[in-house]
């Protein structure tokens, strides 16, 4: 049986998840969007839009998400998560309409910057709240619902993306979908207290009662009210800029931060969740139908194995899980290197142990990496520069995933080894991407030794004991 203060925070938690639905949903609706886009604002004279123009469509949204996350960091310390993430609904639908209702491509690009620049403020707005209204019993769990949420929005979208490919200017349909999920953000949003943890620093000492009232056992309003309050105390009162994240007690704070992001995009997870049906289709499957549907297969697994890490991450902790998730990540990225390597010995069985490994690839991801890297973000800062901490972090996610997602097309034709060359069917691909999965597990084996020196075990630490923590000037391994 769930508790009643438990019962609450879980659905709290769910309404603030809004945000992750439509991180997802609004960067997965864009492969299915642009193919009707891209026919439908024909270049004079070709047959196409400009690839360069079709690039920028896809690419604005982390551009935006990009500027996003760096602006409105201190905002949130300022005004609080709750206003923040109410302004961010707004947002999501000022650039729903904008895009959807575009008479012109370069409407549809602005649109897109608007919702690119509301996807930064969320990805990294939710985690917070979530992280800092939740019981340290079940926080992993509560902020992963974040993450679920994303893997449900991007799956989500493939379907919304196959609903109206037919459609007549479905493409519309597509970005005005996303309205949906952010009024429900917005009005839900609006009835939840802002965090017990942001009100204390601003010393609305009434409000943070009631509030924790609502998600911590009676028992315990108290102590955690003394907790916050002692933790305050001692942080200094002058200090919430920026300055003092480059303090030498936070610096394995701001690196570990920016350091799972970096190993979480470098990865290469984008490159599925971005490039999966032309992976498909070098691999060898014929006409856009099944690799897409091998590609719905990809988003599946990644909202099954989410759930399993929900299950797991309060109970074994964050870092068993990075190990087991780096480990079978890098197993997986070799063999679909070696697959690719070997395609002319293979035959037609490469598109089934190219699906195989990519399946295998994003099931350990969705158990690592995917909610872990948000989860420890939210934990490790100190409560008065929590906002500007994480929104540097997340800055620093939005670039390494523009970086590896720009990239990756040109990586695969510089890694190609001379001889291995794999034409697809429509003749367009004539490259070989084993050395760039090679790659991606090259930096996934970076990234067990950075967990093994760097990561904290955040499980069943309130926030203010990691804090305590690094007050204390103790190295990261040591929080147990
Ligand atoms: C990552 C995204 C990724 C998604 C896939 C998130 O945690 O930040 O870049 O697309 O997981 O599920």
């Amino acid at each position: 049986m769930i508790k009643g203060t438990n019962r609450h925070v879980i659905i709290i938690s769910t309404i603030a998840a809004f945000g992750g639905l439509l991180f997802g949903y609004d960067t997965g609706v864009i492969s299915g969007a642009l193919l009707l886009i891209k026919s439908q604002f024909v270049e004079p004279g070709t047959q196409q839009m400009a690839p360069e123009l079709q690039e920028w469509v896809v690419s604005v949204v982390l551009i935006g998400a990009m500027v996003g996350a760096l602006v409105s960091g201190k905002l949130a310390d300022i005004f609080g998560r709750k206003k923040i993430i109410i302004v961010t609904s707004v947002i999501f639908i000022i650039g729903s309409l904008i895009s959807g209702l575009a008479p012109v491509v370069s409407m549809i690009i602005v649109g897109r910057i608007v919702i690119g620049l509301a996807i930064g403020v969320a990805s990294f707005t939710v985690p917070l709240y979530i992280s800092e209204i939740s019981p340290k019993k079940i926080r992993g769990a509560l902020v992963s619902l974040n993450q679920l949420a994303i893997t449900i929005g991007i799956f989500v979208s493939y379907l919304v993306d196959l609903g109206f490919a037919e459609t007549h200017e479905g493409w519309r349909w597509m970005f005005i979908v996303g309205v949906l999920p952010a009024i429900i953000l917005g009005i839900g949003m609006f009835f939840l207290p802002d965090t017990p943890r942001w009100l204390l620093s601003k010393g609305k000492e009434k409000e943070a009662i009631l509030a924790l009232e609502k998600t911590v056992e009676p028992n315990d309003v108290k102590n955690e009210l003394n907790s916050i309050q002692q933790v305050l105390r001692t942080e200094s009162k002058s200090k919430s800029s920026l300055k003092e994240l480059f303090q030498p007690w936070l610096r394995y704070a701001l690196i570990i931060g920016i350091g799972l992001m970096f190993f979480q995009q470098f990865t290469g997870i984008n490159t599925v969740i971005y490039y999966a049906p032309t992976i498909f289709q070098i691999a060898g499957f014929h006409g856009e139908f099944a690799p897409i549907l091998a590609t719905t297969l990809v988003g599946v697994v990644n909202i099954l194995m989410t759930i399993v890490a929900i299950w797991l991450i309060d109970r074994w902790g964050r870092k068993p899980l990075t190990y087991l998730g780096l480990s079978g990540m890098v197993v997986a990225l070799t063999v679909l290197g070696i697959a690719f390597n070997q395609a002319e010995v293979l035959g037609s069985a490469l598109k089934w142990v190219s699906v195989a490994s990519v399946v295998i690839y994003i099931a350990f991801f969705a158990i690592s990496l995917g909610p872990i890297a948000w989860l420890i973000i939210s934990e490790i800062y100190p409560l008065r520069i929590r906002g500007i901490a994480m929104s540097i972090a997340t800055f620093s996610n939005w670039l390494f995933n523009f970086i590896v997602a720009k990239t990756f097309l040109t990586l695969t034709k510089i890694l190609t080894i001379p001889g291995t060359e794999i034409t697809t069917a429509n003749g367009t691909e004539s490259s070989n991407p084993a050395g760039a999965f090679w790659l991606f597990a090259i930096v996934g084996i970076g990234g067990l030794i950075f967990t093994y020196f760097y990561m904290p075990e955040t499980k069943g630490h309130t926030l203010e004991e990691i804090e305590e923590h690094w007050a204390q000037g103790k190295n990261p391994r040591m929080l147990k």
